[in-house]
């Protein structure tokens, strides 16, 4: 079974990248995928420095995010647009998840092969479409296969139900189209 890995780039209490993510992730689940999600909150790990990696060694919960990716076959992502770019707890989290812990590691396992969605959502009237230049632009530099499709909602606070659906029908069938077009592209790169 194809197995996503869904998260997004805001740890923020009600974040609208959140619950996009979680849209996207019930299309992969109907689309017959496996999807773990997690928030990135509860991987805290610290502002990567070499200094520290060289005399600690890689932080336990940076350790566990990269096996995360490195046991599934791709991932759904929703960043927050911080400045035109995407965010740093995500940047961080996938700069520790880059990291080889021993010699004979093949490099880059978490990102190499895999495959990744991304959508943003941002109160404002690009969605956080700048941010996914640079995420695309990344994973992409990593070995991610980074799907062409994506989808930025603008206008976030006022996109949402209460209960996590998106206000817009349309929009919210695209977004779920998103989680599912990771799992048939997934499978059909599984072979
Ligand atoms: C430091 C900072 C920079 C921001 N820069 C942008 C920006 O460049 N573009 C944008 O659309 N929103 C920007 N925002 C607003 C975020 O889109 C907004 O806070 C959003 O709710 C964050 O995503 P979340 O709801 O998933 O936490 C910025 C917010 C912060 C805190």
């Amino acid at each position: 079974m194809t197995r996503l890995l869904a998260f997004s780039g805001s740890c923020r209490k009600g974040s609208f990248n959140t619950r996009l993510v979680a849209v996207a992730a019930d299309g992969a689940i109907a689309a017959g995928a496996e999807v773990t999600t997690i928030d990135l909150g509860d991987y805290p790990m610290p502002l990567f420095n070499q200094d520290f990696e060289a005399s600690e060694g890689m932080p336990g919960a940076a350790r566990d995010f990269k096996n995360l990716m490195i046991e599934h076959d791709g991932f759904l992502i929703a960043s927050p647009e911080y400045n035109s770019a995407f965010s740093p707890l995500l940047k961080n989290s996938l700069d520790w998840a880059s990291r080889s812990e021993t010699d004979d590691e093949p490099p880059l396992q978490a990102f190499r092969g895999k495959v990744a969605t991304l959508m943003a959502a941002s109160p404002g009237g690009l969605g956080g479409l700048r941010g996914m230049v640079f995420l695309r632009m990344m994973l992409g530099n990593l070995g991610v296969i980074v799907l062409p499709d994506q989808l930025a909602v603008r206008e976030a606070h006022k996109a949402f139900n209460s209960d996590g659906s998106l206000v817009d029908d349309a929009q919210q069938q695209l977004i779920r189209d998103l989680g599912a077009q990771t799992v048939m592209r997934a499978r059909q790169l599984s072979g």
